[in-house]
């Protein structure tokens, strides 16, 4: 039989609240813990999902001995915070995206995990997304021949509030972290580690950045050109360039998702899908079977990769004068 993992909650906001939604199509998980800063609020998610307790602080949560997974979903200021005191609680741990706010406090992350051999994973949607996929399928192919230059953007806008998340430094508030990050995932995982990073930003009056254009170089000529930005309703996309047609995929902000492969002289073929739970199921079916399988990093989303994604992130602050004061 199965195993069931009891599963706890740190944070309980707009996105824990999707994420649960999505645990909940799982026959092997117990819906088990939330942990807020605020007890009421811990208590009032609970009731609404079904979670057999709520604790008032983190530290409550991490402590409790049944709780087999914590999945982070705290602002990112905090997600090296949260999770060290996960791992040092030997939990296993989901953090969200981004997974730290540079790429040292993620490297410490990443060694507390291997020297406890605790499981640790960032929350990656799109590696497990079945667009993803069938793009890659398609890349791997042959069909497209080599692609040469990749393009992706995402961007809506969202009002200017000082103290949102969004636009807060302390809280992590830029584009890049937020939605940029997944631009940045597009060309890292279908060209791999750009040799060359370039960056221009604009900035508001909380010196948080709200709009990004970058540019990756690599060393064999190919290019891709990334844009992030919380002022225009750019939507969000990636364009394959290839040798022989090319791929592009969109999402919906419901996770909605469509491929059009353009192959030279061909028929366009369109998939689309919008997955049950918004996709964010196979992210946790991921974490459960390491864990059965007695692992302590995802093979879809591993630390390796993390880490290029954060040492990327860091190069692209770097071009862009992207600061976090006290945290670089
Ligand atoms: N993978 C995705 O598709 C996706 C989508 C959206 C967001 N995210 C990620 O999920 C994380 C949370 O985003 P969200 O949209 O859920 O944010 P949110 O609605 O603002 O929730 C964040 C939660 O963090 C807790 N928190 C702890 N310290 C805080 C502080 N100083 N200020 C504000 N909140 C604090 C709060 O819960 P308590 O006070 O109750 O503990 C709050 O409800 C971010 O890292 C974001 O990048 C991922």
């Amino acid at each position: 039989m199965k195993k069931k993992y009891k599963w706890g909650i740190l944070a309980p906001g707009k996105m824990s609240a999707k994420f649960t939604r999505a645990l909940e199509l799982l026959d092997n998980v117990e819906l088990y813990a939330v942990g807020s800063r605020d007890l009421q609020r811990a208590k009032e998610f609970a009731e609404e999902f079904g979670f057999q307790k709520a604790y008032g602080s983190y530290e409550e949560l991490a402590a409790d001995n049944e709780v087999d997974i914590i999945y982070i979903a705290s602002p990112h200021s905090f997600h090296y915070e949260h999770t060290m005191l996960c791992l040092r609680n030997n939990k296993a741990v989901l953090c969200e995206k981004a997974f730290a706010l540079n790429s040292r406090e993620a490297e410490e992350m990443i060694k507390e995990a291997t020297a406890k051999k605790v499981f640790l994973m960032e929350a990656l949607w799109p590696p497990f997304q079945p667009i993803y996929l069938k793009t890659k399928e398609i890349l791997t192919g042959g069909a497209p021949g080599k692609l040469l230059h990749l393009d992706a953007r995402f961007a809506f806008q969202a009002p200017f509030i000082p103290a949102d998340r969004k636009y807060n430094l302390s809280l992590g508030g830029g584009s890049l972290l937020d939605i940029g990050i997944y631009s940045v995932i597009d060309a890292l995982y279908f060209m791999g580690v750009p040799s060359d990073v370039t960056a221009k930003a604009q900035f508001t009056e909380t010196g948080s950045e709200v709009s990004i254009s970058i540019i990756f170089s690599y060393k064999d000529g190919r290019m891709a050109t990334l844009y992030s930005s919380f002022r225009t309703a750019a939507g969000i996309g990636c364009d394959l360039l290839c040798e022989n047609g090319n791929l592009y995929f969109t999402r919906e902000r419901d996770m909605s998702q469509r491929l059009t492969v353009a192959m030279n002289g061909a028929e366009k073929q369109e998939y689309s899908l919008l997955p049950d739970g918004m996709g964010y199921q196979f992210e946790a079916m991921e974490v459960m079977k390491c864990l059965d399988e007695g692992k302590i990093q995802s093979e879809i989303v591993p630390l390796s990769f993390t880490r290029d994604l954060m040492k990327t992130l860091d190069r692209i602050r770097a071009a862009a004068g992207i600061v976090y004061p006290g945290r670089d």
